[in-house]
């Protein structure tokens, strides 16, 4: 019988990151933000990616008080800009341990209403990024037989949301959950761990944009009574689950969908 090691791990955080490197997309504001804070806090170097360099080298200074984090500027709704994105994260040496694919757009629109740009503005950037994002770097995990992708999809990508239309989204979001699920089952063998996370309504930029508008002005209270817990997630709420993800914790998961909802989807 082998001998246990139980107090061996017992003396080991498993929710510690330490010498890892994290990209985090959409990491100057929102989910991202909170992410690259917690990450960081577990241990890991944090290379921030988005297009607000402003909120970037902003989040990057605060994370650089107390952890490590660097950032690079991208448009990540062109497979183009991707491209150039890898090559600069070869240029600078980062070898990606921990992607996290959650840079997206929201949009509230009737059906009817949604235009041809519209659709795949929100197709590329919501989905398509998560694919070309994952497959360049993927490739490299493959290659050092170690990686964690997590992407975040949405709840919109589960259920239908009573409130407020947006099939455009949805069906980005419903995407994501799965080509978290196939990218999973085919690199299982080479140590590429993908999952997916669901929140629910959180209180970031994105959904307060959403809100203001004429269509999202009497949906915040509505939000609040369809919630099991009674509240919004908090960017936080997020990020913890983003690091259960990213770290040893969950080295026996992969292709897993992880609500983080309040309930949200139990009714
Ligand atoms: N806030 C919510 O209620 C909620 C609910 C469910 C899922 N989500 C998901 O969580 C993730 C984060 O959302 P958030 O609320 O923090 O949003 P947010 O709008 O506050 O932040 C999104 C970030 O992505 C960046 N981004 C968007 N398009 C980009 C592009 N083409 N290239 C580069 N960067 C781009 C933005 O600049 C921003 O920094 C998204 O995937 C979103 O769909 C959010």
């Amino acid at each position: 019988m082998a001998a246990s090691n139980l107090g061996v791990a017992a003396n080991k955080n498993p929710f510690r990151i330490d010498g890892k490197v994290a990209l985090v997309t959409g990491g100057g504001q929102g989910i991202g933000e909170a992410a690259a804070h917690i990450l960081a806090q577990a241990g890991a170097k944090v290379i921030l990616v988005g297009r607000n360099e402003v909120r970037l080298n902003s989040v990057a200074s605060e994370i650089n008080h107390f952890g490590k984090a660097e950032y690079i500027t991208a448009e990540l709704s062109s497979e183009k800009e991707i491209i150039v994105l890898v090559e600069e994260i070869t240029r600078r040496n980062f070898e990606i341990d921990i992607l996290v694919n959650n840079a997206a757009i929201g949009q509230w629109k009737p059906a009817t209403e949604i235009t041809a740009d519209e659709w795949d503005l929100m197709i590329r950037t919501n989905l398509s990024s998560v694919f070309w994002l994952s497959q360049k770097l993927g490739a490299k995990m493959i290659a050092r037989k170690y990686g964690k992708i997590i992407n975040i999809s949405s709840i919109s990508g589960i259920i239908v949301n009573s409130e407020h239309p947006h099939v455009h989204y949805g069906s980005s979001k419903a995407g994501v959950i799965h080509l978290t699920k196939s990218l999973a089952a085919e690199w299982a063998k080479f140590g590429v761990r993908v999952n997916c996370i669901t929140p629910g309504y959180t209180s970031t930029k994105m959904l307060t944009d959403l809100l203001a508008t004429p269509e999202g002005k009497h949906i915040g209270r509505r939000i609040k009574e369809l919630t099991p817990m009674g509240e919004m997630a908090t960017p936080e709420d997020i990020g913890n689950g983003i690091l259960y993800f990213a770290s040893p914790a969950s080295d026996y998961v992969t292709g897993q969908i992880l609500s983080i909802d309040g309930g949200y989807t139990l009714w």
